[in-house]
Parts: structure tokens; C-alpha cells; sequence
């Protein structure tokens, strides 16, 4: 089922995401989380720190999984995806660090690394909500459209597209890790709820393609379509094209 949720501006959708976390973290304190970096969910951390900071959520009993991690980047390189959620959002609430888990973009053997963090999630149980952002070319965590996808965490080779998106945040392309690891589509789906987050015009054609399009591994957001609870958190412009 697809529940979609058009807000009108960035605090609602923040206000949105955060209190959907929050919401499952009062219900579920043991929660085991999905996370994701990117732009999209950075203001939603912030205001579930100002939930954490007004005592109306505790992190200290959850777990969390995030989704992906540039191969070569070590945990404290300003871009790597774990220096990301520590800055974002763990070091300013009360989870235990030893509970997050960020695949290791160092790990000699990347491969190896991969099973193990698939190991790692399988043994956790089911993670209860799994955020998501969208790239413009549908990809959801790092799986880029292919011929065929992986079900497990692999390592993948970033496409020119999404390597120029992320140049944004490096001082130039070349800097931008040519692969990854990310979490499969399977782990993904496997997910109790997913929280789809969009925001801006930029996403609206990818957006309505990932949840009304024909299914395809060119369009790795298109399998969302099979999943039984997913929430599409978008602004009016990302929304755009959804009716
Ligand atoms: C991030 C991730 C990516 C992003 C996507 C959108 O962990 O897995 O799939 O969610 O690239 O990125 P933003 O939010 O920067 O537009």
C-alpha cells in the first residue's frame, strides 16, 4: 500500500518525517531503524534531535542500519556516510553508537565486509522503518539502474550520473569514490515500513515513474511498488506529478 503525504514546506516536511520516527520510537523503543544520508532527510534528523533535546523521544534502547557507504572513505573523511549520521544525528542524541551500524567503506576485503553487514542485518530481526531518498535516476540507496540487482549488500560501481549529483559535496568529481557498498533491494524490501522522502522539482518525473511506472531494474525505485507499506513523504514540487 502506498500512502502518500504532500506537505508545503520544509519544516512540515521535516516536522512529517521526524514525528513518523519519533512515532515508532514511542510505540517501539527497541526499533530497529533504516537510514539513509543525502540532502533529504538532513533537516528530518535535525528536528528529531529538537524531539530528543525536548524529551519526547529516546534513541538509547534502537538500533540502525544505514543503507550505503562509499568504498575508500574512512569513517572520519568529511564525506564518508558515517562521519555523515555521526554529525547529523547520533552524536547529538542518545543512541549507543555500538548500535549503528554504517557499512565499512575501508574493510580490506569490500566483498567479504558486504556479507558480513548482510549477516549482521539478518541476525538484527526485521528493521521496523526504512528510510529512503530517491537519486534522480531512480536509484534507492546506492542501486543504480541495471540490468539486473543485487538482493544483499554488494559493492557497486557508481554511475557517472549519480557521482556527478554527489560532486556537490567534494571539492571536485574526481574526488567522488567510483563505487560503493550499499545495502541489495531485497534487504531493502524486506523492511516492516519504508518512508520514501522527496523534496524539489528535480525529483518529480523520477518520483511518479518510481511509483507509477511499469517495474524495472532500469528504475530500481520501481520495486517499491511491491512493497505492502510504503510512506511517500514529498513537498508540493517533488509531488508534482502524482495525482
Ligand atoms: C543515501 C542514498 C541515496 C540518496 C539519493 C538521494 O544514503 O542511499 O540513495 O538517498 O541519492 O540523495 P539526496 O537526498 O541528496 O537527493
Amino acid at each position: 500500500m502506498l500512502n502518500i503525504i504532500k506537505v508545503s514546506n520544509d519544516q512540515q516536511f521535516n516536522e512529517v518525517g521526524a514525528g513518523i520516527i519519533a512515532g515508532l520510537l514511542q510505540s517501539n523503543p527497541r526499533a530497529i531503524l533504516g537510514l539513509a544520508t543525502g540532502s533529504t532527510p538532513v533537516g528530518v534528523y535535525s528536528h528529531l534531535i529538537e524531539l530528543y533535546k525536548q524529551g519526547l523521544v529516546s534513541f538509547a534502547k534502537a538500533q540502525s542500519f544505514n543503507l550505503d557507504e562509499y568504498i575508500g572513505l574512512a569513517a572520519d573523511h568529511p564525506e564518508s556516510y558515517r562521519r555523515f549520521m555521526n554529525e547529523k544525528l547520533f552524536n547529538h542524541v542518545d543512541i549507543d553508537l555500538m548500535n549503528t551500524h554504517v557499512p565499512d567503506g575501508t574493510a580490506a576485503d569490500p566483498e567479504k565486509a558486504a556479507q558480513e553487514y548482510t549477516r549482521m542485518l539478518e541476525d538484527a530481526g526485521q528493521v521496523d522503518l526504512q528510510l529512503l531518498g530517491i537519486g534522480h535516476n531512480g536509484h534507492i540507496g546506492f542501486n543504480e539502474p541495471a540490468d539486473e540487482l543485487q538482493a544483499n549488500t554488494h559493492v557497486v560501481e557508481l554511475k557517472k550520473d549519480t557521482r556527478a549529483a554527489n560532486a556537490r559535496f567534494f571539492n571536485s568529481i574526481d574526488e567522488v569514490p567510483t563505487h560503493a557498498m550499499t545495502m541489495g533491494i531485497a534487504s531493502i524490501l524486506k523492511s516492516r515500513q519504508i518512508l520514501l522522502m522527496a523534496r524539489g522539482a528535480s525529483k518529480a518525473d523520477i518520483l511518479a515513474r518510481a511509483l507509477t511506472g511499469p517495474l524495472t531494474t532500469q528504475c530500481p525505485a520501481t520495486l517499491l511498488q511491491t512493497h505492502p507499506n510504503v510512506v511517500v513523504l514529498v513537498d508540493e514540487a517533488a509531488g508534482g506529478r502524482l495525482s
